[in-house]
């Protein structure tokens, strides 16, 4: 018991909540309560806030990128990262009819991402985000039928992309939240509009057996035609890619008080009690 109530009173002089599940203590974190060395903390109300804001976001992905124990703990490391499952169905959209499975999905890169601009809507704390990613890789397990560029395809394999000088507007919307005396960003809806600026692939087995030869010569006009191949798949890859995030920015944004990245940010109930009133 002695024990315990010391690891307790360290722990919350390190200024972390734990969380006692039972006496066999069972813990996790369960949120910041003191500001972490790493964190830059802007002023909304400020001039200089797009400025701030995108240095303190980069210093995030920075430490995301060396490891944040309490992130770690769920999400594994930030690069190489490993992904959930991903099935994905799009029927007679134009012309692409496309079934994928991909597993044992791993996105290397991440952690050269580069925070381009962080803006924080003062109306209702949306951001828009602006990131640069030099080179980033998705490699894993696919199963896949349909057609891609007019050729039918059925196949099941390992596979890669890599997307090269890839730019990123990411549109992030939120819902304040109020835990012991913070207020918190809920991370409830992302969407990415994705630009590249090339394209390197390579599918194994992608027509289920059939000749290597004819295997190899479509990897190779899918990269030589690649802003048509990203075309085909910028679904796939758009919803990968989002899914990743929001996880991700989810469990941040948990974790980490919006008071450390907007000091004087209103707590839910003066934001929403104001429009409130405005649309009375
Ligand atoms: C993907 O998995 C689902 C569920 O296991 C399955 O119904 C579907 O046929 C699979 N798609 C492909 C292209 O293999
Ligand atoms: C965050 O939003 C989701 C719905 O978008 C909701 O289910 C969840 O309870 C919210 N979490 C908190 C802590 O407010």
């Amino acid at each position: 018991m002695l024990k315990s109530a010391l690891l307790r009173t360290s722990a919350v002089l390190k200024g972390l909540l734990l969380v006692f599940a039972c006496l066999s203590s069972v813990r996790s974190l369960e949120y910041y309560t003191e500001k972490p060395d790493f964190m830059q903390t802007c002023r909304i109300n400020e001039p200089e806030f797009v400025k701030c804001s995108t240095s303190s976001i980069q210093k995030l992905m920075d430490q995301l990128g060396k490891g944040i124990p309490e992130i770690m703990e769920v999400i594994g490391t930030f690069d190489p990262l490993k992904l959930k499952p991903i099935q994905f169905a799009q029927d007679n959209q134009g012309a692409v009819t496309l079934h994928a499975n991909l597993t044992e999905m791993v996105a290397t890169g991440l952690s050269k991402l580069v925070i381009k601009e962080s803006k924080v809507s003062k109306k209702d704390y949306s951001w828009e985000t602006k990131i640069y990613i030099p080179k980033l890789r998705l490699e894993g397990q696919y199963k896949m039928a349909g057609r891609i560029l007019l050729i039918p395809l059925n196949g099941a394999g390992h596979m890669f992309i890599e997307i090269e000088k890839l730019n990123i507007l990411m549109r992030t919307k939120t819902r304040l939240y109020e835990k012991g005396g913070f207020t918190f960003y809920n991370v409830t809806k992302i969407r990415m509009d994705l630009a590249p600026g090339g394209l390197k692939t390579n599918f194994e087995n992608i027509f289920n057996g059939n000749s290597k030869e004819v295997e190899r010569s479509t990897n190779l006009f899918f990269n030589e035609n690649w802003r048509d191949f990203f075309e085909a798949l910028r679904p796939l890859v758009t919803e990968t890619v989002e899914t990743t995030l929001l996880d991700i920015l989810q469990k941040v944004f948990h974790l980490i008080p919006a008071n450390f990245f907007v000091e004087d940010i209103p707590t839910s109930e003066q934001l929403y009690a104001k429009k409130k009133e405005k649309k009375e």
